[in-house]
C-alpha cells in the first residue's frame, strides 16, 4: 500500500536506524510492516537477530537489484507499509528502489559536508522522476542531533527549505536507546532503559508521526489513500511474534 525508501549515498548517515525506528513505531501504532534489508552489510537483519521480531513486523533480506521491483510490487498490498533500507552508495539497486517509492527519506547529520553528500539524492530522484514521468516525494531527516540546535543545523534547515526540500520535524536526536536497538533488538518499549529513555520514546513517536503525515500527503497527491491510521495512544508492549508477510 505504501513504500518508504531510506536512502543516502553517505555511509553512516543513520539510514538503518531511521528504518528500524520507523518500522517499529509504525507497527506499534497498528500498521503491518515489511522491512526490506537491501544492504549487503545487513544492519536490519542484525537488529532482527537480537530478539523476537515485534508484532506486525516482517523482514525480507534476500533482495537485490534483480528482484527488488518484483518484491516491492508483490508485498506492497493489503495495507502494508514497506520500508526499504539501502547501502550508503548510489547504485542500480538504489535507483530501482527509488523508482518504486511513495516517499524517499534521506537521513543526514546536520553538517555542511554531510548535507552536500546527502543531497546528491535530490539529483538522483530528479533523474528517476524524468524516466518515470511522475513525482517522487522526498524528505530529509536530520539525525544524531543535540537537544539545542546548532547554528549550522538551523542554517542548513533554512537553506533546504529555501530550495524546496522538505525537512522532517522533529529531527532524530542522538540517543543511546536508538543505537542500542542494534545490540538488543525489539523496539523502544521492550528495551531496558538506556539513557534518556522517555525523551527517546517521545522523539521516535513524533518522528514517525511526521513521516506518516508526509506519506499520507504523498499518497494523496497520487490520488490514493493510506489504509492505516496510527493510533493516538500507543498500547503497552504486547508479547508476540513477528508476522509473516504472506
Ligand atoms: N539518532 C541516533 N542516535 C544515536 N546513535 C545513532 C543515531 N543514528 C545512528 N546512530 C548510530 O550511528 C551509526 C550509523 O548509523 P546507521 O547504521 O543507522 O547509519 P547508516 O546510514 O545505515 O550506515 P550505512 O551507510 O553503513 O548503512 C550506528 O552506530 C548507529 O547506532
Ligand atoms: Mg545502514
Amino acid at each position: 500500500m505504501a513504500t518508504v525508501v531510506v536512502a543516502s549515498p553517505k555511509g553512516g548517515a543513520g539510514k538503518s536506524t531511521a528504518a528500524v525506528l520507523l518500522g517499529t513505531e509504525f507497527a506499534r501504532a497498528g500498521a503491518n510492516i515489511v522491512l526490506l534489508d537491501c544492504d549487503p552489510n545487513r544492519a536490519v537483519n542484525m537488529w532482527a537477530s537480537k530478539a523476537k521480531l515485534p508484532p506486525r513486523i516482517a523482514l525480507l533480506s534476500d533482495v537485490d537489484e534483480t528482484n527488488i521491483v518484483r518484491t516491492i510490487k508483490q508485498y506492497d498490498r493489503n495495507g502494508r507499509i514497506l520500508i526499504v533500507d539501502l547501502e550508503g552508495i548510489a547504485s542500480r539497486l538504489v535507483s530501482r528502489a527509488i523508482s518504486q517509492a511513495d516517499l524517499v527519506l534521506t537521513p543526514m547529520r546536520a553538517t555542511a559536508l554531510d548535507a552536500s553528500i546527502g543531497l546528491q539524492m535530490v539529483a538522483l530522484i530528479a533523474e528517476e522522476e524524468e524516466v518515470l514521468e511522475r513525482k517522487i516525494a522526498h524528505a530529509v531527516i536530520f539525525t544524531m542531533t543535540r537537544g539545542v540546535r546548532s547554528k549550522q543545523h538551523r542554517d542548513l534547515e533554512r537553506s533546504l527549505q529555501k530550495q524546496g526540500v522538505v525537512v522532517i520535524e522533529p529531527p532524530l536526536m542522538e540517543r543511546a536507546a536508538f543505537s542500542a536497538l542494534f545490540a538488543l533488538g525489539g523496539d523502544l518499549s521492550t528495551m531496558p532503559a538506556q539513557g534518556r529513555m522517555e525523551s527517546a520514546a517521545v522523539n521516535a513517536r513524533e518522528f514517525a508521526q511526521a513521516v506518516y503525515t508526509q506519506l499520507k500527503g504523498a499518497k494523496h497527491e497520487q490520488g490514493t489513500r493510506l489504509q492505516y491510521q496510527p493510533r493516538r495512544h500507543q498500547n503497552p508492549p504486547q508479547a508476540g511474534h513477528g508476522t509473516s508477510p504472506e
